[in-house]
Order: structure tokens, then C-alpha cells, then sequence
């Protein structure tokens, strides 16, 4: 849908209110973006420097799933679902140029495949009670509204179908790192948007507490089954991630990333 024609009045508990500015933003930011992070750390990873669902395997066997990838990015976690026998791809992103990328990467997928572009916080006409499975990897903290967002998400759900999404741990971006020395540069208290200091286009993301998540989770209707907050140290993450903004030796003292798996009740 248009963004022009897509408004946000939600005010979220924390007090903070939100307009179609910031999704106009990062909308423009991710276009921009989109190739640097083609087919970076999708399933089975989770994210940088976590255990990946080979180690996990929270999705179990997904052969013919119908399944819903909530920023689904380039697709490639979409392509091995499909690689993984699941019935119907569905995915949807705010990006033109990720949604540009995802139909060429899923071209030669073997079942259907449905892309919206869309912001995760509309429902662009996706069916409700569907979805055996609806996953969201890296993407769910970019939301402008997350309790609509997982309104959303519920509606699509079968009852009892499983909702799994990762994102960056809320205590990583608190911490500076000054060479050996790590700081706590920002209360865990304070949700809501901001500015991320790592993007040179603007580009807002949000903020909340491990807690919020969790209490948002239970009032939209899910079940919680798991959280995960483990980190994966090998020394091919040592390689990968040295010197980068999700660094190995932050990770040796805090999570990078969370991961949830919630189920509909
Ligand atoms: C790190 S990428 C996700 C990668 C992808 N999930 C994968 O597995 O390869 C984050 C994605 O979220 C999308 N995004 C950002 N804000 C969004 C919003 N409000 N609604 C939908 N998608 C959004 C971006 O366009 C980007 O493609």
C-alpha cells in the first residue's frame, strides 16, 4: 500500500507517538541498503553471532506448511523454507528493492509464492487463520507499532500455529565499546524509537525490554514456548565478526540477539 496513505496514531506505553515519517524513512533507507544486506544471516541463521536453527531447530519439520515471513528482506529465508518442503511462501517487506530482490531469488522455488510490500504494521491483505507458521527474522524491531504489528500476526495464525522471530538482544545497543573497555551508554529502561548510530541514512528503530516484549506477547494471545539468549562463539564467528558493530568479544559478555517462539492460544 501507498505510504502516503498510511497512518500510525498508536501510542505505545511508554509514551511515545510515532508518524508515517519514520516508516517514510526507513522505507528510502532500506532501498538504499537493500544490496549490502542481500541474503546477510537468513535461516537458518538467526542473526550475527547466535545459534542457528540447525543447533535450535525451533521450526521442526516444515514440509507442507503454509508459512509467512514478516520482513522477509531479499527472501532467502523464504527459499529455504522452501528448500525445506513448506507448502506456500508468503512473504511481505517494506522495501521495494527487497521485494524486487526477493522474486528473483524465489523464481525458481517449486511451490507458490505471494510478496507484498507492505510495512509489517498493515495487514495488506493477507488471510486470517492461514498460517501454520509465521516467522520474522531480524526485522520485528523495526516496527512503528509493535502491538499492531503482533495483532496482525496473531490474526493470521491458525489457532495453535507458531510464531518464531529474532532481533537484536535490547541489552546490546546500550553498551559502547571503547576498545577493552565496555560502557553502559543508555538506561535498559528506555523504549521507543531511535536513531541508529550504525546507518549512514537515517534509519529509526525501536526499543523495548525484554519484559515488554513479553507482556505484549501475552496480552495479543500467545503462548510463550521459548526465549533464547544464547550466543555461538566458534572461531568462524571470531573471523567474521571481528571489529564489527555486533562484535565476538561484546557477544563473549552480552547477547547479540534474542529468539522467541510463541504458539496462538
Ligand atoms: C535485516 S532485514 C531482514 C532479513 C530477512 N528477514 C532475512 O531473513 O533474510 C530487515 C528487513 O525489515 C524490513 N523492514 C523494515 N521496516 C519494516 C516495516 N515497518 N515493515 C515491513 N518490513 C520492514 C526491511 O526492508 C528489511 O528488508
Amino acid at each position: 500500500m501507498p505510504l502516503e496513505n498510511f497512518y500510525i496514531i498508536g501510542h505505545f506505553r511508554g509514551g511515545f507517538t510515532l508518524d508515517k515519517t519514520s516508516l517514510t524513512i526507513n522505507k528510502h533507507s532500506w532501498d538504499e541498503a537493500a544490496t549490502r544486506f542481500f541474503g546477510r544471516n537468513p535461516l537458518p541463521e538467526y542473526g550475527p553471532l547466535a545459534p542457528s536453527e540447525e543447533e535450535l531447530n525451533l521450526f521442526g519439520d516444515v514440509s507442507g506448511l503454509r508459512v509467512l515471513d514478516v520482513g522477509c528482506g531479499s527472501g532467502h529465508s523464504l527459499k529455504y523454507m522452501n528448500d525445506h518442503g513448506a507448502n506456500e511462501l508468503w512473504g511481505l517487506d517494506l522495501s521495494t528493492v527487497q521485494i524486487t530482490a526477493a522474486q528473483k531469488v524465489l523464481e525458481k522455488s517449486n511451490v507458490p509464492f505471494h510478496l507484498f510490500e507492505s510495512p509489517m504494521e498493515e495487514n495488506p491483505g493477507l488471510p486470517r487463520d492461514y498460517f501454520d507458521i509465521v516467522y520474522s527474522i531480524y526485522a520485528l524491531g523495526w516496527t512503528t507499532n509493535m502491538k499492531q504489528t503482533l495483532q496482525h500476526i496473531h490474526t493470521y495464525l491458525k489457532k495453535d500455529g507458531v510464531f518464531i522471530f529474532s532481533w537484536e538482544h535490547p541489552l546490546h545497543n546500550r553498551i559502547r565499546r571503547d576498545h577493552d573497555t565496555f560502557t553502559v551508554a543508555k538506561s535498559y529502561h528506555e523504549e521507543g524509537s531511535y536513531k541508529h548510530p550504525a546507518w549512514n541514512e537515517p534509519a529509526y528503530m525501536q526499543q523495548y525490554r525484554i519484559s515488554t516484549y513479553i507482556n505484549l506477547l501475552i496480552e495479543t494471545g500467545f503462548r510463550i514456548e521459548q526465549l533464547i539468549e544464547d550466543v555461538s562463539l566458534t572461531e568462524e564467528d571470531r573471523e567474521r565478526h571481528e571489529n564489527q558493530w555486533y562484535s565476538y568479544d561484546q557477544a563473549k559478555l552480552i547477547p547479540t540477539t534474542f529468539i522467541m517462539k510463541c504458539t496462538k492460544k
